[in-house]
């Protein structure tokens, strides 16, 4: 069942193929996954939503913590313009968006927490190490980088995961981490690395990495 925040920022899209995706998405990352998300993020000050697509995510951690500013960047200039009208819908004031591609990404400093939902897959692998060290420079000390991905490992899972990614979008290259090389990569960035395991009965190897910038 979804949420009352939920069912609204779905209701703020007109096109009926992304309420669908949204439907389907907010089915993936349902409620409880979101609260074991969201309770990792600050509640006020400046929060970065890497590979945000159509905005649902920020669009529900902007609506559920007016202290937080969350600024979402994604490469499709499509999802960015459908983003930035629903949170005009929503008469949400503290979430932006800005397309562009994350591996331009310098890193500014002027970050709280950042996350990535299911972006790392889709980021050629060789542009995954430079693009969690800009964002390690991004956050101050303690800051907290969280990244939601799918482990290698069991291969059902991953073939089950790589067929849907498959489905919405064929031409799209995408690379699974294994939950081991993930977690290595963050802390060569320079993170300290925890794993929350976000266990569920759909056929999802989800992992969610805690991540705080080292000092
Ligand atoms: C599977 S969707 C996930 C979108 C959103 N995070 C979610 O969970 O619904 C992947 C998104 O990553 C974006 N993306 C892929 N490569 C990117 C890059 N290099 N820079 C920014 N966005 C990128 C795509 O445009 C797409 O919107």
């Amino acid at each position: 069942m979804h949420s009352a925040t939920v069912r609204k920022i779905i209701r703020a899209y007109d096109d009926p193929i992304v309420r669908a995706y949204c439907w389907a998405r907010f089915g993936i990352l349902r409620q409880r996954f979101l609260d074991e998300i969201g309770q990792y993020l600050p509640a006020e000050g400046p929060v970065l939503d890497i590979g945000c697509g159509f905005g649902l995510f920020s669009l529900y951690y902007a609506a559920s913590a007016p202290g937080r500013f969350v600024r979402g960047l994604d490469v499709n200039g499509g999802r960015i313009a459908l983003a930035r009208r629903a949170a005009a819908r929503l008469g949400l004031d503290n979430v932006a968006y800005e397309e562009g591609d994350a591996r331009d990404f310098k890193g500014d400093g002027e970050m709280g927490a950042a996350y990535m939902l299911d972006i790392v897959h889709h980021v050629p692998p060789a542009s995954v190490p430079p693009l969690l060290r800009a964002l390690r420079r991004a956050l101050p000390a303690g800051g907290r980088l969280l990244v939601k991905d799918v482990d290698t490992r069991p291969a059902p899972k991953r073939w089950f995961t790589w067929l849907l990614d498959k489905a919405m979008a064929p031409a799209v290259p995408v690379h699974y981490w294994s939950a081991d090389a993930l977690a290595g990569a963050l802390e060569g960035a320079g993170f300290v690395v925890r794993r929350h395991l976000m266990v569920d009965w759909l056929p999802y190897p989800h992992v969610l990495y805690v991540c705080e910038a080292r000092g």
